[in-house]
């Protein structure tokens, strides 16, 4: 581990914190996490069975079906067209291509990868494992005159729900395009926009019909519950995604074949999207309420699978209050030094540990 200089696990910092709100009588409501809780859709599990007893070895590629769904799954849901199936690759999970892609893609020492001032933390660690440089930053006019190897986009964010505009998404695809710069949009919270509408970063209205140097990371773990089964996508710029495969296939990154069966189900029912959606806006608006009813001010967090809040204190303070109550949160500056005065309350709980959380809140 330490060649690489990686920080430590943030989560394993929390355990006092869960040993307390573990503690309460009523047992503890974890929101520290974005884990799905909802059970598995059963088309998807027959999916995976159906394909059990295939003994040889699945296609890096994933098979044409899956890539087939992926496309229209995006140009349904999303308005993503233009988009070659060939240029669809199955990732098992995201977080894995999160942490790789910068290694895979040939990004190393003295180049400089850039993540959003709060960002989901495996941005940082692809980085360090690849040997490349970070710079945290949400604005381009910090670079000055550097050629970043990669820009990572996400949105909507973890942790902070916050939805890039179609300009914003613009201003970074054309400055990227004009200097080689790849930029890599994780969008694994794009169907989960409550307030505002996310936008693909694939979509022609951003690109204006140039894809190069752009890739979306996709995932089904929170759209469709499949974060066991371990199931993502990334797609883009053909002459990219060619590249990741070549390099996938000699290194045995493969999705499998069972999982490739269940993300092709997965992806071509939107019904089963809206039902998950469904109880997320429901626990959602529990969830906001009663943290604003007990003093808390909500920032962005129009999309996504979090609340971004605060009382203006310090992160480790909030953290330790809800703990007191039996409520275990995440601390803002898992994700960054500037989230030190908030936490992230993660809507991936129950109907009654949300519920129960609402009590605890208002009592
Ligand atoms: C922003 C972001 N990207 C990627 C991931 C990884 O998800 P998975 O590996 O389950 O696809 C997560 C998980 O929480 C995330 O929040």
């Amino acid at each position: 581990m330490s060649r690489f200089r990686l920080p430590d696990f943030p989560w394993d910092s929390l355990a006092d914190h869960t040993a307390k709100a573990r503690a309460h009588p009523d047992g503890i409501v974890d929101l520290s996490v974005g884990t799905p809780v909802d059970p598995v859709p059963p088309a998807i599990r027959d999916a995976l069975a159906s394909v059990s007893d295939i003994p040889g070895y699945p296609m890096t590629h994933g098979t044409p079906e899956l890539r087939e769904v992926a496309v229209e799954a995006l140009r349904r849901r999303h308005g993503v067209v233009g988009i070659d199936p060939a240029a669809v690759l199955p990732t098992i999970g995201s977080k894995e291509l999160v942490a790789w892609l910068p290694m895979l893609l040939g990004a190393g020492p003295g180049e400089l990868v850039v993540i959003p001032e709060l960002a989901y933390p495996t941005y940082e660690v692809g980085a360090l494992l690849a040997g490349a440089q970070v710079l945290r930053s949400d604005g381009l006019t910090a670079l000055g005159p550097q050629k970043p190897a990669m820009i990572w986009l996400n949105s909507p964010s973890n942790p902070t729900g916050r939805v890039l505009g179609i300009e914003h998404l613009r201003k970074v695809v054309r400055w990227a395009q004009d200097r080689g710069t790849v930029v890599v949009s994780d969008e694994c919270y794009l169907a989960l926009g409550w307030d505002a509408e996310p936008l693909s970063i694939l979509h022609p209205d951003v690109h204006g019909g140039r894809l190069d140097g752009l890739l979306a990371v996709h995932s089904l773990s929170k759209s469709a519950n499949l974060a066991s089964y371990r199931a993502g996508f990334v797609t883009g710029d053909p002459a990219l995604v060619r590249e990741l495969l070549a390099v996938r296939k000699h290194a045995g990154m493969i999705v499998p074949r069972p999982v490739q069966e269940a993300m092709t189900v997965a992806l071509a029912d939107d019904e089963l999207l809206a039902e998950q959606r469904d109880r997320y806006a429901a626990r959602r608006t529990v969830l906001r309420k009663a943290l604003q009813d007990s003093g808390f001010r909500i920032d962005h967090s129009e999309a996504g699978l979090y609340l971004w809040a605060t009382r203006d204190e310090d992160a480790a303070a909030t953290v330790g209050w809800f703990a007191e109550r039996g409520i275990l949160v995440a601390p803002g500056t898992f994700y960054g030094p500037k989230g030190g005065q908030h936490v992230r309350v993660a809507l991936t709980a129950t109907d009654e540990r949300v519920n129960a959380a609402a009590e605890r809140l208002a009592a």
